[in-house]
């Protein structure tokens, strides 16, 4: 992973050269640096010139400013002052990061008009923003350095740097475990198998993390022929991926994060059609967000013992391939019978599910998965679906999805939906009709949650083909990441 933006943070009111940013309201007046540098007539004169205005995140670009030593001054609006919230920093930062184009160097003074100074909090979000927006996936862009991305250095001063640094330390962690995820989706299928994921997620051990990793003798052993009936068709063996990070007291259950990891679905031998297919590299985003997540609460030190658990397989039509109507029997003891092999990430999560609340007894289950079409259908690419058998942690999670900015709706469920799922012949099918398609997939996941509180984040809207935000401008968005360690940390570090 290139890191694109060096953060580093200084205290404001030093000599300014190269690029500088600064920010200025809608009433145009600059915090106390660039008022000292006499910035405030070049800007005012600048903003009539070019119609700016101060709203929030538009920029003001000087080439060479006369009268001063910059080589650029660029001006970034936050809007009126009063009324800047918490989450405005990180798109700020964002922002920001996007105005400065193929800027090397470039410092930026955080400071409002008035005297109210930016927290360390706020300069840190802004930080978070800058970094997740220069993440490019440029890795494969070998013929064309011309595009290929490079590092910027940036200087962030404010008036505490000693507490912005701080602040930043555990946003460095976050902004990497999302990198970390993005670039997980991102990487093609042909070099992130199984046995690859499995490798990476190997390699944070040096995080602190600890991780286990099961073949496929020791999954059959315990019986997971739902998760191995899907890799059977490929000639890439599956992986199931423990990570354990113990923060927290040793007698406090684990929370469990569990993802799907399809590192590319076909669709089996109910193949799907060709167009777009080359998007299912990324059916393994759940399992991507869930390894960011882990490295993020280890590398930040969380107070909280977590887990992460993840099936990795993929999904091949083969003459040794799955078929509809195979009946196999899952870890819970469970049968099911097979309908639409391309319903393939439910029966991954069904036995890494079952694993991880039959070994660990968590205090709860999250799984994320890129599961049903029909969540796009439902609710774009903007928010993702949530299924809860537990009130008290889908409020949790809603709360957590309006702070972090990764938001979730709630979904419902019902015994009518569940219904769809009763086979002829076995105890369960994998593909209900296509009425109702999330909502019946989360009741095939649920039949095999026994009696842990359990969420479901149907992420294959979220995760994948992304909106250009100020924040991100990847295919992959490493969807989850911010908004799981915004439920830990507002929730479960006994703080
Ligand atoms: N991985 C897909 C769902 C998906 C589609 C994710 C598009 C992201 C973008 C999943 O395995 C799948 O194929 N689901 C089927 C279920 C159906 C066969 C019951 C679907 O949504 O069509
Ligand atoms: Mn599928
Ligand atoms: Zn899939």
């Amino acid at each position: 992973m290139t890191d694109f933006a060096r953060i580093s943070f200084a205290k404001a009111g030093g000599k300014a050269a190269g690029v500088l940013v600064v920010v200025a309201d809608e009433s145009l007046t600059l915090g106390k640096t660039a008022t000292a540098l006499n910035l405030d007539k070049l800007v005012k004169r600048a903003a009539a010139a070019a119609d700016f205005k101060g709203k929030a995140k538009s920029p003001l670009d000087l080439i060479t400013p006369g009268g001063t030593d910059l080589d650029r001054l660029i001006v970034i609006g936050v809007g009126k002052a009063g009324e800047i919230a918490a989450g405005d920093w990180i798109h700020f930062g964002g922002a920001t990061f996007g105005a400065l184009g193929r800027a090397k160097k470039a410092t930026v003074v955080l400071e409002l008009p008035g005297k109210a100074e930016v927290s360390a909090d706020a300069a840190a979000d802004f930080a978070l923003g800058m970094k997740l927006r220069a993440y490019a996936f440029d890795n494969y862009r070998k013929g064309d350095e011309e595009t290929a991305k490079a590092p910027a250095d940036i200087v962030i001063a404010v008036a505490d740097a000693p507490a912005a640094r701080a602040a930043w330390a555990s946003r460095a962690a976050i902004a990497e475990g999302v990198l970390l995820a993005r670039d997980l989706v991102n990487e093609p299928p042909n070099i992130l198998g199984p046995v690859e994921f499995a490798d990476r997620v190997k390699a944070l051990a040096k995080t602190g993390l600890k991780v286990e990793v099961l073949t496929e003798k020791e999954m059959t052993k315990l019986g997971m022929r739902a998760l191995l009936g899907v890799a059977q068709g490929s000639s890439r063996p599956p992986r199931l991926v423990v990570m354990r990070w113990n923060g927290g007291k040793p007698k406090d259950a684990p929370l469990a994060f569990v993802g799907k990891g399809v590192v590319f679905d076909t669709g089996g031998i109910s193949i799907k059609p060709a167009g777009g297919m080359e998007d299912m590299k990324g059916d393994m985003a759940g399992a991507a967000a869930v390894t960011g997540l882990m490295s993020a609460l280890a590398q930040r030190k969380a107070k909280v013992n977590a887990l992460g658990v993840i099936g990795v397989v993929e999904n091949m039509p083969d003459g040794n391939a799955q078929r509809p109507g195979d009946i196999v029997t899952a870890m819970t003891g469970k049968t099911i019978e097979i309908i639409n092999t391309d319903a393939e990430g439910r029966l991954v999560l069904a036995d890494a599910i079952a694993y991880t609340e039959q070994r660990f007894k968590p205090k709860f289950i999250i799984d994320l998965a890129t599961l049903t079409g029909a969540m796009i259908v439902a609710l774009g690419h903007q928010i993702a679906g949530m299924f809860a058998s537990d009130d008290g942690l889908a409020a949790a999670l809603g709360a957590a999805g309006i702070a972090s900015g990764e938001l979730v709706w709630r979904m419902p469920l019902g015994k009518e939906y569940d219904k769809a799922m009763d086979s002829r012949f076995a105890d369960v099918k994998n593909a209900g009709g296509r009425d109702a398609g999330s909502i019946t997939a989360a009741h095939f996941i649920k039949r095999f949650v026994k009696d842990t509180p359990w969420v479901h984040l149907d992420i294959a809207g979220v995760a994948l083909g992304s909106p250009q935000t100020d924040i991100n401008r990847s295919w992959s968005s490493g969807w989850g990441v911010r908004l799981l360690d915004r439920l830990v940390a507002d929730n479960y570090e006994g703080k």
